[in-house]
């Protein structure tokens, strides 16, 4: 089966790509370096003809509110539309648990995606993700107060990028769900502890300190934000686990 993955060459799409690739299928990895560009459309109709299942993993180079919110849904728009006239299958999009129950902006951007994909007419799966155990680093990073991270003791179910990928992969290759899966780490604890266990584990001298006010990129997180209200597919790949390797 032809499968293009765009944002293929990304954290989670080279993964799922190189998954999808064992399993003897046709995968086309599209990104702007190989000529395939889902917001000026280059190479788009190209990558699509004859393929049957479209995975969305690309990423907006800013993070920044309006900036975010114009790629998703440039890149929504464009995907769709080329995918409608290719005559595609299985529309399948990585999405965070949560998007719509936050005031953060990139998660705004991700509910407008989602919206576009509803609306499209092709049969579709939106996989709600929680935040990457890769992506914790990042997660402070953007955290900083002075020389401290100041975290929200809300609670967090990081997952690896491993079990996204794998996850990411049995949907694109399942019947189409024409609604929303939600997969989660194995492990729910406080946000502020995880990112504290995270950084002493890797090094980081960072003090994490929980504050019930501190954002994420620019929301609040209440208790239950950022993790799963009902049932999802749980991930192998603890914390632990994940920075032994
Ligand atoms: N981080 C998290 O915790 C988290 C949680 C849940 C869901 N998600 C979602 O997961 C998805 C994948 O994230 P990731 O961390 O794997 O992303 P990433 O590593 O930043 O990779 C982004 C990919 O998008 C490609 N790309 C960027 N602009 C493009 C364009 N105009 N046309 C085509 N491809 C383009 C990049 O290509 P180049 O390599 O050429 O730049 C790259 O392959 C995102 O949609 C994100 O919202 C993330």
């Amino acid at each position: 089966m032809k499968i293009v993955v765009i944002g293929g060459t990304g954290l989670i799409g080279s993964k799922a790509v190189s998954i999808l690739r064992q399993g003897g299928h046709e995968v086309v990895a599209g990104s702007p370096t190989s000529g395939i560009n889902s917001i000026t459309g280059e190479g788009l109709k190209e990558a699509m003809a004859g393929a049957r299942v479209v995975i969305d993993l690309t990423n907006s180079p800013s993070f920044e509110d309006r900036a975010v919110l114009e790629f998703f849904e440039t890149s929504g728009r464009n995907l769709l539309a080329a995918e409608a006239a290719a005559g595609v299958r299985h529309h399948v999009a990585l999405s965070i648990v949560g998007t719509d129950r936050s005031d953060n902006g990139y998660f705004r951007a991700k509910v407008a995606q989602e919206k576009l994909i509803e609306s499209s007419g092709i049969p579709y799966t939106i996989i709600r993700s929680t935040q990457f155990i890769d992506f914790i680093g990042r997660i402070a990073d953007s955290s900083m107060d002075g020389r401290t991270v100041r975290i929200s003791p809300g609670l967090f179910q990081p997952i690896a990028a491993d079990d996204v990928a794998a996850n990411v992969a049995e949907v694109a290759l399942a019947p189409p769900r024409n609604g929303i899966v939600e997969i989660a780490g194995p492990e729910r604890a406080p946000f502020n502890e995880i990112v504290a266990r995270y950084l002493k584990a890797v090094g980081d001298p960072r003090e994490v300190v929980r504050d019930p006010e501190a954002r994420y990129f620019g929301g609040r997180v209440e208790e239950r934000s950022l993790v799963p209200l009902g049932e999802a597919r749980l991930g192998r790949i603890g914390l632990d686990q994940w920075l032994r390797r």
